[in-house]
């Protein structure tokens, strides 16, 4: 059995300017352990997919199952990390960041520190706890959602462009990190991305969407090339040509 189901799922926001399809008929079954990259062109609706998955919205059609279960609301087994770090509490250091989770989970002072300790240590910042997040940088107070995210042990990651906002260099440097603790954990991730080189240094499995309205699936590629990946060797660049040449029609409008 998957862990994550998407079983001909679709969404239509409806407002005041009437209706959008955004996603139709989206079906994917992710595996337990599996990193997955969905990649698309921007408003091709893989924050819809991912806001589903995660419980934050509900389908217009089809259905979602989580270890065979229904999703129907928002669940510690599934942690988000999101692209910007508003999510992080300014008031709290980024070791209470951490714990927060497992604060309102209810477990002990002592117990909390030495876990969010763990995790702070596993996203690279160890010494850095006591500091604010207005005191850490982008890419810090993004290792800190990572952390936080993590030390609820969800059963998967949920990951929305969480690099978008950094620099190319702090980019590259927190791929690397995110893929060793992938590595070392084996946590599932669903992570979404447009950057192709994103997507191709970082998964399992690429899913290319097709832009709306009426966003779905278009294609599914495996990527097998062993970790950590060397971006300029020509069998990451092989697989980097295939993954573009699947959107490269969805950037520039052929559908
Ligand atoms: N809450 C909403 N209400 C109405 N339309 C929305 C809402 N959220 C997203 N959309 C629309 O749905 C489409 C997909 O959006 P989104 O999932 O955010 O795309 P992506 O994350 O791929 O950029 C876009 O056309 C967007 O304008
Ligand atoms: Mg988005």
């Amino acid at each position: 059995m998957s862990l994550v189901s998407l079983q001909g799922v679709g969404k239509t926001y409806r407002g005041r300017t009437g209706a959008w399809e955004a996603v139709r008929d989206f079906s994917l079954d992710l595996d337990d352990g599996e990193f997955f990259c969905l990649l698309g062109t921007s408003g091709c609706g893989k924050t819809t997919v991912l806001n589903m998955v995660a419980g934050f919205e509900q389908p217009s059609a089809g259905r979602i199952l989580l270890g065979g279960a229904p999703v129907d609301r928002p669940g510690a087994d599934r942690g988000v990390v999101f692209q910007g770090h508003d999510s992080l509490y300014e008031w709290l250091t980024a070791l209470d960041n951490i714990g927060f989770g497992l604060r309102l989970r209810g477990m002990g002072r002592r117990e909390r520190r030495a876990k969010a300790e763990h995790y702070l240590h596993m996203v690279g910042l160890t010494g850095q706890g006591a500091k604010h997040p207005s005191e850490l940088s982008g890419g810090m107070k993004q290792r800190i959602q990572i952390a936080r995210a993590l030390a609820n042990d969800p059963r998967i990651l949920l990951m929305d462009e969480p690099f978008g906002a950094l620099d190319a260099m702090t980019r590259a440097v927190l791929q690397g990190e995110l893929s060793r603790i992938w590595a070392e954990t084996r946590k599932t991730v669903l992570f979404i991305t447009h950057d192709i080189e994103e997507a191709v240094a970082l998964a399992t499995r690429v899913g290319v969407m097709k832009r709306g309205p009426g966003g779905t699936l278009k294609a599914v590629v495996p990527v097998d090339l062993p970790f950590p990946r060397e971006r300029t060797s020509d069998a990451f660049m092989a697989a980097f040509r295939s993954v573009h040449a699947l959107i490269h029609d969805e950037i520039h409008g052929a559908h």
